[in-house]
């Protein structure tokens, strides 16, 4: 299903995730044809810019980002002529008017109303003011056409979050707000459903009869490299558990959707935040723990400590590893620990999903034919390398019986060799489409905040003494392994291959 006609505003256009993520993705979609030939970026920026010195500017950002390589010369050439830039003051009436006279100009010469995206890529203290003007100016008229996309974080808090969904809900509905988590657009985070979903043979052991726990994974070796200023104000458990590991979370748990249709399928990831079990204050450090990178070593190179990093106070107590262990209080799940982790300057990039089964009720095996016995696993490896292994027994070929671990292995490189499209292009089109399916509503950000505030209470009443408590390179702090190790298991991170 190709997009109609659109006309997309970018607030923030000088910035970052315009020039890595945003444009590349548009490219991409306008090299596969899926945007209509009438279509126009508009970017607004507070720096000075000509038309022609921001498109050499995105053009630079598709030759570095872009996953199809460089431009091609003869579609960036016709691309080129559909970004326009304007130099703005957010808090100028005129500005609003200004762009309201060149989208209906677009319009008018493409003969009527056409899909207006407004997206906020800017940091969070302006966009209320923005999405106020928007809304005042009368640009997103229409339920059907208008549409405008935020960026996370969406909120600091459950009380920030709830104002925010009240106020864009004065100004727009909801069918019109399209809040990205961008893990939901990654080709292997849609697949859980496909896996879970289009299969007969997994969904009968989805359940705690058969599986004994689930741990997520998400570690980078990347620090907080220029975004400090931002970060301090965040840490781990907003920057990535509000969002991407609880939305991997419900992808895992929940209940088989009767459609896809967009609200049926985020009904069902509802009840799974619904179900988590709230941990009190007191409770907190059986379930969570925190941790927060000193200096280290990453592949042979030295790294600084956060408190050395740009932006950081010297002495924060800012998260940058949290890992928590999750019930979800429902009939499927009870009583079966989820475990989650994520953290930065870790000794690999790699993001994981393993869930493991419950071991064999009765071993007829001799003791010495079960030395190397492991647990059935299923590991979903989102990232970098993408696919899916099940580990289960086997014999190994001799004289003797002996059972050995083996792999059944789907990897996508080699099924298909062309690639994958970016998240950001998965997430744009469907901006176009009008599918909110893979974003986030009001009432999840909300149901995912609410479970959280006793930790984020707990941690910010008690400034942590400890801190840094890992060591760039390492696997986040002691804690975390004891934490898992307390029920008999240890982190499993395994990559797709080595
Ligand atoms: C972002 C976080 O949402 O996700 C970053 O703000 C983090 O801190 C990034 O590095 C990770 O995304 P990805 O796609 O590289 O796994």
């Amino acid at each position: 299903k190709k997009a109609k006609p659109t006309i997309i505003v970018i607030f923030g256009a000088t910035g970052d995730l315009t020039w890595r993520k945003l444009v590349p993705a548009m490219y991409n979609l306008y090299l596969d044809q899926w945007v209509d030939p009438h279509f126009a970026i508009i970017g607004v920026g507070r720096s000075e810019m000509s038309n022609e010195g921001f498109r050499s500017h995105l053009l630079d950002g598709i030759n570095k980002f872009s996953r199809t390589g460089k431009a091609k010369p003869e579609v960036w050439e016709v691309f080129a002529q559909t970004i326009f830039y304007q130099k703005a003051d957010y808090d100028q009436d005129s500005t609003y008017t200004s762009l309201k006279k060149q989208i209906t100009a677009l319009e008018d010469e493409w003969g009527g109303a056409v899909n207006r995206v407004f997206y906020m890529s800017l940091p969070p203290q302006h966009v209320q003011q923005i999405a106020t003007k928007v809304g005042e100016a009368g640009l997103a008229p229409d339920d059907k056409l208008s549409r405008i996309v935020f960026e996370k974080p969406f909120g600091h808090d459950l009380e920030s979050a709830k104002k925010l969904n009240q106020f864009l809900l004065t100004l727009f509905h909801e069918c019109q707000i399209y809040r990205i988590d961008h893990y939901l657009g990654k080709e292997t985070v849609q697949n859980i459903m496909a896996f879970r979903f289009a299969n007969a043979m997994f969904e009968p052991l989805w359940n705690r009869n058969y599986i004994d726990h689930v741990q997520i994974t998400v570690s980078e070796q990347l620090g907080v490299e220029d975004r400090g200023s931002y970060y301090d104000h965040a840490g781990a458990l907003r920057d990535m558990i509000q969002n991407h590991l609880l939305q991997l979370l419900c992808l895992i748990a929940m209940e088989p959707p009767v459609s896809f249709d967009a609200d049926e399928v985020r009904n069902r990831k509802v009840d799974v935040l619904h179900a988590l079990r709230k941990i009190s204050r007191d409770e907190v450090h059986h379930y969570a723990v925190r941790g927060q990178y000193g200096a280290g070593w990453i592949e042979g190179k030295k790294v600084p400590g956060y408190r050395e990093e740009k932006g950081v106070l010297p002495d924060s107590n800012t998260d940058t590893f949290a890992a928590f262990k999750f019930f979800i209080d429902n009939w499927r799940w009870s009583n079966i620990p989820f475990y989650l982790r994520t953290g930065k300057r870790m000794s690999e990039s790699i993001s994981v999903i393993t869930i493991q089964f419950k071991p064999v009720p009765h071993q007829s095996f001799p003791s010495q034919a079960t030395e190397n016995w492991q647990p059935n696993r299923l590991i979903l490896n989102i990232q970098p390398q993408m696919g899916i292994r099940l580990r289960f027994q086997a014999k190994r070929p001799g004289l003797k019986m002996q059972l050995n671990p083996v792999d059944m292995l789907f990897n996508y490189k080699e099924n298909y060799p062309s690639g994958s499209p970016e998240a950001y292009e998965t997430l744009l089109l469907d901006v176009m489409l009008g599918d909110a399916t893979l974003f986030m509503r009001a009432d999840q950000v909300e149901a995912a905040w609410e479970v959280l505030m006793p930790i984020l209470h707990k941690w910010e009443a008690n400034p942590s003494i400890s801190f840094p408590n890992y060591a760039s390179g390492m696997q986040g702090p002691e804690e975390s392994e004891a934490l898992i190790a307390r029920d008999g298991h240890n982190w499993i991170a395994l990559p797709l291959e080595k």
